[in-house]
């Protein structure tokens, strides 16, 4: 079934909150996501006018979270561009392989944590927009 960019929502994250006020635990179990984690990294200290992303990938899916502070995930699947804020840990963004994307205002201290399907490979990106345009267009 074709993508719509009106389908990627955000997902929550099981919250653990503690009876004697000890805080919160979230737990990311494999039967949660689509794929297995094959990678984990992490952006942080992105300057509040830096942007990230600026590409798609083939086949690569991936699970963002805002660990601390917010930013927005801008999401594009050629035809519809849309905008998410990413505040919460217990909230989780699933985009899939064949999506654009650039994250943007990044808040101070955010860190944004991000769980990959697959190992680093600069060959499965592509990061000129208009060779993305030109792939969905078939
Ligand atoms: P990139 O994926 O373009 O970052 P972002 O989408 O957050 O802007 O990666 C930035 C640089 O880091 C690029 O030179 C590739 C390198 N890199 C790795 O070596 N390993 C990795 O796992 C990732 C994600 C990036």
């Amino acid at each position: 079934m074709p993508l719509h960019i009106n389908d990627i929502q955000l997902t929550d994250i099981k919250k653990i909150s503690d009876p004697d006020g000890r805080g919160n635990l979230s737990v990311i179990e494999n039967d949660v996501l689509p794929f297995e984690i094959k990678r984990v990294y992490y952006l942080y200290d992105v300057p509040s006018d830096g942007t990230r992303g600026g590409h798609a990938h083939k086949e690569l899916q991936q699970f963002l979270i805002a660990l601390s502070g917010s930013f927005d995930v801008v999401l594009d699947d050629g035809k519809t561009r849309r905008s998410i804020t990413l505040n919460r840990p217990n909230k989780g963004l699933l985009i899939p392989s064949g999506v654009w994307r650039e994250l943007e205002n990044f808040s101070a201290g955010a860190v944004c944590l991000s769980l990959v399907s697959a190992e680093y490979d600069e060959n499965d990106y592509i990061r000129e927009y208009s060779k993305f345009t030109s792939i969905k267009r078939g």
